[in-house]
């Protein structure tokens, strides 16, 4: 595959398989964690959850299982969720100057009466490998050395995966505006020379902007928002969605039966970006361990 042609299509496209590149990425960073623990450099990640939500449980629960995996030292910490915002501002702060610990996720959603942003903007951009802080945000606006927000890091790994590095002269059309995803995806893609378009609920035809696009990255968290009579044959669909169908089973925001039929590649769910979050998560640990051995010769 050249990075400058996504496969013409066939009758069912490509899938991009998340499950298996993220073993690949995962055995890369087992090996340099090895080098890294062996001088003294052994990635520490803390995990915070505050409250009960089950779908949170499941996911830290994936994260400090990742983290063992690959050799980190991990910490989980679970809280009431009756914990105040003090409370936690002040672990975060304790985590910041905690010197075996260089990476810190407080999993969101958070309890109501806690304020989500004072406690992002808490972490030390240092140690921000969720890459939510405004600095890393900013970082990537600009072009400076930051934290990548997992998600969106993870679909241009996947990009990357088939061949599409440089997108130079590709058009990319993101649906979905989100600070997590939509916003930090749309940056990703620039700063990998695509031409880009952000569409969103006040978009007027979503379909008239998808159907021009080479790539198209869906983030919404609602199902069927792009059938296949809105992609370009041969287009990459990246399915950033998390939802449940009618029986109760798992889909993204993409009509993946319809879709496949024309694009070129696609990802699927479940088995697509979930699992490629936790790697840049892992990704991201690794390279703040990274950036202080540098430092610290
Ligand atoms: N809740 C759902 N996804 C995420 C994530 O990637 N990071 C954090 N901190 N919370 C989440």
């Amino acid at each position: 595959m050249t990075p400058s042609a996504p496969a013409p299509s066939t009758t069912s496209a490509q899938l991009i398989d998340g499950n298996a590149l993220s073993k690949q990425v995962r055995a890369q960073v087992a090996e340099r964690t090895a080098e890294l623990s062996a001088k003294g450099f052994k990635p520490g990640l803390a995990v915070v959850l505050v409250g009960d939500n089950p779908a949170s449980q499941v996911y830290v629960r994936n994260k400090v299982k990742a983290c063992e995996d690959v050799g980190f030292h991990s910490v989980l910490e679970k809280y009431d969720a009756s914990m105040t915002e003090a409370e936690l501002l002040a672990r975060v702060e304790a985590l910041n100057n905690d010197p075996s610990i260089h990476g810190i996720l407080v999993q969101l959603p958070l309890p109501k009466h806690i304020d989500d942003h004072k406690v992002i903007e808490a972490i030390s951009p240092l140690k921000d490998v969720d890459g939510f802080h405004i600095a890393s945000a900013g970082a990537l606006m600009v072009g400076e050395v930051g934290f990548k927000a997992c998600t969106p890091y993870g679909c241009m790994k996947m990009l990357e995966s088939i061949g599409m590095k440089d997108l130079r002269g590709k058009h990319a059309v993101v649906i979905g505006r989100s600070n997590i995803v939509g916003k930090p995806m749309a940056m990703m893609l620039l700063a990998a020379n695509a031409t880009v378009t952000v569409t969103h609920s006040g978009t007027a035809d979503l379909g008239a902007m998808t159907r021009q696009a080479d790539i198209v990255v869906a983030a919404v968290g609602k199902r069927n928002v792009l059938t296949a009579d809105m992609v370009k044959p041969g287009a990459v669909v990246i399915d950033v969605g998390m939802n449940r169908n009618d029986e109760g089973k798992l889909c993204g925001d993409v009509d993946f039966d319809g879709v496949k039929q024309v694009a070129g590649y696609i990802t699927p769910v479940p088995g697509g970006v979930g699992p490629m979050t936790i790697t840049m998560l892992l990704v991201n640990t690794l390279e703040a361990v990274e950036r202080l051995a540098t430092q610290q010769g």
